[in-house]
């Protein structure tokens, strides 16, 4: 099981469970997992429901809505006593001492354990299952006209953003659809890290966290892979069934599917779109999306590690600017944990955010003839179509963002520095022109939902800061895209 840690000792004599310190010396010797050899256990709905509330109000974010894991471990079946030891020791959840109760700690535990006896446990199906979505993602042949496949928009040798730039009529800020002349809605993000979101879900509060787009309007990654396909801005097929005709073509699609996903997984159009959809998903999942290789996270090794990066003096400067909150706000929202750097970072708490950007007008006008459009972001949902969200986007990761440029949502800015001096007029400070345009900045596409009482608190940012910052966003590039550093 578990190795002593010399702070979770101190943890059982400080709170005086001898007994218990006494059991984990013993699972020590022999290493038995006693949840593991139990019958399931059958867990009181009630304190399960309760259990899987806090879940996801404390954990979801790094343990995943499926407590599978994400940026934290599987913790899929852990003990009361796991959690307190976890919450008292590691670093990454010191900071929920006194916020979540000893009792909240045993219902969570007891959702946690009944999650154990519905979810079964993994194998190399998954890697199988992946290794099919692959194919699938590289496929152009499940689009109308067999010009694009994920990969056209989500190119693996740049980060997994759109890089069609020299035949994109706005800059790359949009996206070309199948038929080679429509565009799409917004600026196609990285898939790098997105595995990192946590399925969407609304928290007591009305805070929306997680999911897939900029709205979130995709739960997870398989919801979201369902998209394109049928989207007649992209890959504009006419039907889910169409696409799973096209799967069809391919007699070694058919043969894999049956074999991964039930020899009768054809019998049901819906169940075969979900197959596609999950394999696709599977892949997305792989290291190959999330390898945490940066210089960012290779300054993290020991000194004597041969991958050991040592940071220079300015792009210390920018690490210590970003996440400290007397000087920025960066890391209010780019952190997973407002309140420290993460052992594993995200660079996003996956919540949605107005930060005022402006309208594209070049883009809207090249799609819709004028630029009356605005986007409401996640307030313009359907599900949602709340005035309180309007204008609100998720927050993006920052990993890679040195090399997947245009920014935001819109893809309205061309430069990281923009992106920088742009937070600085925000928060009052001056730098009063868009140093692109050489104009005022325009204004923002909603006005009344901006978080201001967070964009304020930035101190101004001197042009050495900047650069700083800048130094420190290129560091956080993985090491295989290191090359598409200017
Ligand atoms: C900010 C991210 C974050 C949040 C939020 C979080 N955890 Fe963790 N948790 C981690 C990380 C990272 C580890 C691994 C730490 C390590 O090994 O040093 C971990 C480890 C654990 C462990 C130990 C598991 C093991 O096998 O070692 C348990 C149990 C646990 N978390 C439960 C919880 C519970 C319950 C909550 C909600 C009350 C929660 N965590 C919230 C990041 C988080
Ligand atoms: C024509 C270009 C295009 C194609 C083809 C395309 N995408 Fe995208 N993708 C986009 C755009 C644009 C967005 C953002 C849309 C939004 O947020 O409303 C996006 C968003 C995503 C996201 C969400 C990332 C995040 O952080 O929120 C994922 C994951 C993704 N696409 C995967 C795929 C997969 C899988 C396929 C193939 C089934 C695919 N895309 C095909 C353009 C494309
Ligand atoms: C209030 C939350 C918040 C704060 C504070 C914040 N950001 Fe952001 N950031 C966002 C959101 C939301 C977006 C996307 C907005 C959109 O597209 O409409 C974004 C976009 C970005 C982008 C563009 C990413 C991309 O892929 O398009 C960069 C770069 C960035 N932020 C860096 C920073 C830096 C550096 C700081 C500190 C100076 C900072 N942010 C502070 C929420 C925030």
């Amino acid at each position: 099981m578990k190795k002593i840690t010399f702070s979770s000792l101190l943890v059982f004599l400080l709170l005086g469970c001898g007994s218990d310190s006494a059991e984990k010396i013993d699972d020590n010797k022999s290493d038995p997992d006693p949840i593991a050899q139990d019958e399931p256990v059958k867990n009181d709905p009630i304190k399960v429901e309760k259990g899987k509330k806090l879940f996801l109000q404390h954990c979801a974010t790094c343990h995943g809505t499926d407590a599978k894991g994400i940026t934290g471990p599987s913790i899929v079946g852990v003990t009361h006593e796991d959690i307190s030891e976890a919450i008292a020791g590691e670093a990454d959840m010191t900071y929920m001492q006194g916020i979540v109760l000893d009792s909240e700690q045993k219902l969570i535990a007891i959702y946690l354990n009944e999650l154990k006896n519905i979810t079964a446990p993994l194998d190399g199906l998954d890697r199988q299952r992946a290794n099919l979505g692959k194919k699938l993602f590289f496929d152009k042949n499940l689009s109308l006209n067999k010009t694009l496949s994920c990969a056209s928009c989500h190119d693996p040798l740049h980060a997994f953003i759109d890089a069609r730039f020299s035949t994109n009529p706005v800059d790359g800020s949009l996206s070309v659809g199948d038929d080679g002349t429509t565009l799409g809605g917004r600026n196609a993000p990285t898939v790098m890290y997105a595995k990192l979101a946590p399925a969407f879900f609304t928290m007591d509060d009305g805070t929306h966290v997680g999911g897939q787009f900029w709205d979130g309007r995709a739960k997870d990654l398989k919801e979201q892979a369902k998209g394109p396909f049928v989207d007649q801005a992209e890959m504009m097929m006419p039907s889910t069934g169409s696409v799973v005709s096209r799967v069809k073509e391919n007699t070694l699609y058919i043969e894999e599917l049956k074999a991964l996903y039930g020899q009768d997984i054809f019998n049901d159009n819906d169940k075969a779109y979900d197959a596609i959809a999950g394999s696709i998903a599977k892949f997305e999942k792989t290291t190959e999306f999330a390898p945490f290789d940066s210089k960012f996270d290779r300054s993290k090794l020991p000194y004597f590690h041969v991958d050991h990066y040592e940071m220079s003096e300015q792009e210390k400067l920018g690490y210590r600017l970003f996440f400290d909150h007397s000087q920025t706000h960066c890391s209010k929202c780019h952190s997973v944990n407002s309140s420290t750097e993460s052992t594993i970072e995200t660079f996003s708490n996956f919540r949605y955010e107005n930060i005022g950007v402006p309208k594209n007008l070049d883009a809207l006008l090249a799609r819709d003839g004028h630029t009356d459009k605005i986007d409401l972001g996640i307030g313009g949902r359907a599900d949602i179509n709340d005035s309180k969200h309007h204008g609100k986007f998720k927050v993006p990761t920052l990993r890679n963002v040195a090399v997947t440029a245009p920014y935001m949502s819109n893809g309205v800015f061309k430069e990281l520095k923009t992106v920088i001096k742009y937070f600085d007029y925000m928060a009052g400070n001056g730098h009063t022109l868009n140093p692109e345009t050489d104009q005022p900045w325009r204004e923002a596409e909603v006005n009344a939902t901006i978080n201001y009482p967070i964009l304020k608190t930035l101190k101004p940012l001197s042009d050495e800061k900047i650069e700083a910052l800048e130094s420190f966003l290129n560091i956080l590039t993985d090491k295989r895209y290191e090359s598409l550093l200017k």
